[in-house]
């Protein structure tokens, strides 16, 4: 399968990230906790040097808990603070904005050996399209929060969304590009539902998952679907046709139809928490 990303769209947005990534001291960047690395853009730590690091492990409802732990432990090794997330819900943030202060403690340091207090830590948002950005601000910023509007010495135009006494955040997340050169990360990308299913061959999609989910959880789709597990992918998809009466007009199994169901029971965590790499 083979994924397309346009390089003009690619330049604007890492153009607008380096003027924006000059104005905070923090980036928070939202990954999807069932493919870690494959929804990152590691292009971000060449942006971000110097900066405080704070990743997201979004989605972290959907995701093998064990798993996420490996990474919350690789991410720490590497120097990156990490807070696990259902960005949906309020329940979270408590602990995001206990990491951000920590994760920028340094920082507050230097200001008040410098005399400077009480200046608000200032963060971005980033992560490729459909990791939550947009739900993370919404809820973590939730209706408490104030705009403040231009202010001398701050991009035109750009809007900081006041959360407290201690933080501030860039209004617009930045949009990382995904790394599709690598087709293990577009087809992770496929089966999280982050490239639209028109473009994709969903039966194919499905024959992959079913790889992934008998090799790494054995079990999973025999407890969903009350079937048996054989080493054959489309064997296991027929019978998933059978157990869920897809039926074509001739009576032969409906192939097509199993695949989007398995599909969207797995992006919908249906089926299990899964997450589909490692580090
Ligand atoms: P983006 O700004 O990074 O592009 O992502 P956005 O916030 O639009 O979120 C993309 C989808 O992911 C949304 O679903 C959102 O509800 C869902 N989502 C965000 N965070 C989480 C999370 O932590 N856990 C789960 N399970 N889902 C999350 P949608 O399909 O676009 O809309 P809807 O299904 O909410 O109606």
């Amino acid at each position: 399968m083979h994924f397309q990303w346009y390089p003009g769209h690619m330049t604007k947005a890492k153009r607008q990230m380096q003027e924006d990534i000059k104005l905070i001291d923090l980036i928070i960047e939202l990954v999807d906790a069932r493919i870690p690395l494959s929804s990152r853009n590691p292009d971000i730590d060449g942006l971000g040097k110097q900066k405080a690091r704070l990743i997201l492990m979004n989605k972290a409802d959907l995701a093998d808990p064990d798993k996420t732990e490996v990474f919350n432990r690789y991410f720490k090794e590497k120097g990156y603070f990490t807070v696990n997330l259902d960005a949906r819900s309020r329940a979270g943030m408590k602990a995001v904005q206990n990491t951000i202060l920590e994760a920028c403690k340094e920082k507050t340091e230097r200001d008040r050996k410098r005399g400077i207090r009480n200046r608000p830590v200032r963060a971005m948002v980033v992560g490729i399209p459909n990791v939550g950005k947009s739900t993370f601000i919404n809820t973590y910023a939730g209706k408490a929060c104030t705009k403040t509007g231009n202010r001398p010495g701050v991009t035109k135009g750009k809007q900081w969304i006041r959360l407290n006494k201690n933080v501030e955040l860039l209004d617009t997340p930045g949009i990382l590009w995904p790394k599709f050169e690598d087709q293990t990360v577009g087809l992770h990308l496929a089966l999280i539902g982050s490239i639209k299913d028109e473009i994709l061959n969903t039966d194919g999609l499905a024959l992959e998952l079913i790889r992934i989910l008998l090799k790494d959880y054995p079990g999973s789709l025999a407890g969903r679907y009350g079937i048996t597990e054989t080493k054959d992918a489309a064997q296991v998809l027929g019978a998933v046709a059978e157990a869920r009466n897809c039926i074509g007009k001739g009576g032969e199994p409906d192939y097509g139809k199993a695949a989007l169901i398995v599909i969207d029971e797995f992006r919908s965590g249906k089926t299990g928490r899964f997450t589909i790499e490692m580090p």
